[in-house]
């Protein structure tokens, strides 16, 4: 196709999101058809309260998705599920998890982001844990922030990769490595030229916007996610990479939905929602960087590549259309504010 590609209408291989957030009980009722409207598979985090840290926990979890997803009419959209790693994951736990289908163990970091209390505070304890990930294939899906206070929230991801990253794949050569949610010329760079089984995902708002959106006009918190969106030269570093065709960059949304008033508080949460129109917001970002002919390798091809599993055979198809999508949904009990609510887009799925 060429450079100019801008058609009315096309269609791609049915995606799937490799970095999700859909919390539990029902909360998953707005979340889960969202996701299940689009993409066929959902790799789903494990950060909820408690975290998921067993085989058991993550195959009772996958139930409660699916049911959530077959209530909408969406029965076949599959959950991928993931372990959370702690300083105590037992590295037995890993051989039940890869038996059960598990797809991933995820770090957090100890106090990195939204429900991280029980992350790794040292990766010398989970040595033992990620042999045995290494030994079985299991991948590590990485948040990959530096945490110590005095480090400047903008350079975490920049020095994660210095001080933790890199020694950590000279330990484990052979470990598969997913570094999630890349915000920074410095992760792009990393991962092009790394040696070895690494990949990483990119958010469709760390493609969309820079760290001004956090400001513009008064304090934006619904752009406040982490890490957290950074400079222009960032940003389009992460279209390069997404849009230039690289089998290691692919899709995840991060899309992580909070309750409206605990985004907009004295101290609110990380976390942008753009599961009801991540696709859009994709081909958005790949529109404005006149490739939208790569979209599908991206978000369809490059990730189960990674991980090993078929890719999808069916299509989805996105039509030229504006629309508006709403500014809030009901949330359980409350209310949740997508990304782009009230603003209108220019792609649609059929
Ligand atoms: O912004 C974020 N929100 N980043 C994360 O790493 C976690 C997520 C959440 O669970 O809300
Ligand atoms: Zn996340």
């Amino acid at each position: 196709m060429p450079a100019h590609y801008a058609p009315q209408t096309f269609s791609i291989t049915r995606p799937d999101d490799w970095h999700l957030h859909v919390r539990d009980g029902a909360a998953l009722h707005t979340v889960v058809p969202h996701t299940a409207a689009q993409f066929a598979r959902a790799l789903i985090m494990p950060n909820l309260k408690p975290p998921v840290t067993s085989t058991a926990q993550a195959l009772a979890y996958r139930d409660r998705i699916h049911a959530a997803a077959a209530a909408a009419g969406h029965s076949t959209f599959e959950p991928l599920m993931t372990l959370y790693l702690t300083d105590h994951l037992p590295a037995d736990e890993i051989l039940r998890a890869k038996e059960a289908g598990i797809v991933g163990v995820k770090l957090y970091p100890a106090g990195a982001t939204t429900n991280s209390d029980a992350g790794v505070t040292d990766m010398r304890k989970t040595y033992a844990t990620l042999e045995a990930m290494q030994r079985t294939g299991m991948p590590l899906l990485v948040h990959g922030e530096a945490t110590s206070p005095d480090i400047d929230l903008f350079d975490r991801e920049a020095v994660f990769i210095d001080t933790q990253l890199i020694p950590l794949r000279r330990d484990f050569p052979a470990l598969k490595v997913v570094f999630e949610h890349i915000t920074t010329r410095e992760a792009v760079q990393y991962v092009q030229s790394a040696q070895g089984a690494i990949a990483a995902s990119i958010t469709a708002h760390h493609l969309l916007y820079n760290r001004n959106a956090i400001f513009t006009g008064g304090i934006r918190p619904h752009y406040y996610c982490l890490p957290v969106l950074k400079r222009e030269i960032h940003r389009q570093a992460l279209v390069d990479a997404a849009t230039g065709g690289s089998p290691r960059f692919f899709l995840g949304t991060d899309s992580a939905p909070h309750a409206t008033q605990l985004k907009e508080h004295a101290s609110g949460c990380a976390g942008c929602y753009t599961a009801h129109a991540a696709i859009e917001l994709y081909a958005s970002a790949f529109e404005a960087a006149q490739a939208l002919d790569k979209l599908e390798a991206f978000a369809s091809f490059h990730g189960p590549d990674f991980y090993g599993l078929p890719r999808n055979t069916g299509q989805i198809t996105l039509r030229r259309e504006s629309w508006t999508p709403p500014q809030s949904y009901p949330f359980a009990d409350t209310t949740l504010k997508p990304l782009a609510g009230g603003e209108v887009l220019h792609w649609r799925m059929a």
